[in-house]
């Protein structure tokens, strides 16, 4: 401090109520911002557990929750109010109780996407608490919280559909590869289970999605029916509208195709990656 005063960098005001401290650019590599977040305008760790205890009457179902209030200033100055946001390290699902409840309290659009990998986190922890504050819940003291009536999905991630040069994992399943087809052509998740015996896996908006895929028609038609061919179509469940058929290669001219109503799609360098 003695060296700083005499060398100019540390002045006192006039009075000596007031101590500046000079910087100075060239000593300032690395530096990060200052800034300071109080308990008070951001809540504390005691708080995060509180409101889990809240939520989860009494109990505490997980070790490190962020306060809601700290997150919601993460997101305040880091998005916009319709913003997509994502949190890869979910754990008690702190960030999607933020994002309804910014939303709530301006009527912003955001979304969110959380991902946690300890299954039974994710599903009793995080999910369960989403699902809690969407809905309103009572508090230990009887007190009614309301619902903060933002929604979510819950999904669970599957085989590796692609390997690193994008080639079909050989494990992965017809239902899981068929899945993963009608979403990235639709848009929109199958609602139940893709069957594994057909290969007509769903209509959206009157377009029929179909999948040849692990010799989904057998050896009646050439490699096991992955092929589009005169006769892998004729045993094709019908459709009147508009087709999509990825498989892996298609005998039909594009005039044939277009006669037909039908968009090919060869698998997998078609597959669309959203
Ligand atoms: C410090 S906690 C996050 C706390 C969270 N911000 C909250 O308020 O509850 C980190 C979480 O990330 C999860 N996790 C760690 N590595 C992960 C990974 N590679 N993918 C997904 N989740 C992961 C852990 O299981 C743990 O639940």
């Amino acid at each position: 401090m003695q060296e700083k005063i005499v060398s100019g960098e540390i002045i006192f005001r006039s009075n000596e109520t007031k101590i500046l401290r000079k910087i100075y650019l060239k000593g300032q590599t690395g530096r990060p911002p200052e800034s300071i977040w109080f308990g008070e305008d951001v809540g504390t760790t005691r708080e995060a557990n509180q409101v889990l205890k809240d939520i989860f009457g009494m109990v505490v179902p997980f070790e490190t929750p962020k306060p809601v209030r700290l997150i919601q200033r993460v997101i305040e100055i880091s998005t916009d109010i319709d913003s997509l946001i994502l949190d890869s390290f979910a754990g008690s699902g702190t960030t999607g109780h933020a994002v309804m409840q910014l939303n709530k309290r301006d009527g912003g659009n955001r979304h969110f996407i959380l991902v946690e990998m300890d299954s039974n986190i994710c599903r009793n922890v995080t999910a369960e608490r989403l699902k809690r504050v969407s809905e309103g819940y009572d508090k230990p003291d009887g007190k009614r919280v309301e619902g903060l009536d933002g929604g979510f999905r819950y999904c669970k991630l599957g085989e590796t559909c692609f390997d690193e040069i994008g080639r079909i994992n050989p494990g992965v399943t017809f239902s899981d590869l068929a899945r993963h087809v009608f979403f990235t052509e639709t848009g929109e998740p199958l609602t139940k289970q893709a069957k594994t015996n057909n290969p007509l896996i769903g209509v959206y908006k009157e377009t029929a999605v179909y999948l040849l895929y692990n010799g989904i028609l057998k050896d009646r038609q050439p490699d096991g029916g992955n092929v589009l061919t005169q006769a892998v179509l004729d045993e094709l469940p019908e459709h009147d509208g508009p087709k999509v058929i990825y498989g892996t290669a298609c005998r039909f001219s594009p005039a044939r195709l277009k006669r037909e109503n039908i968009i090919f799609k060869q698998i997998p360098y078609e597959i669309r990656v959203r």
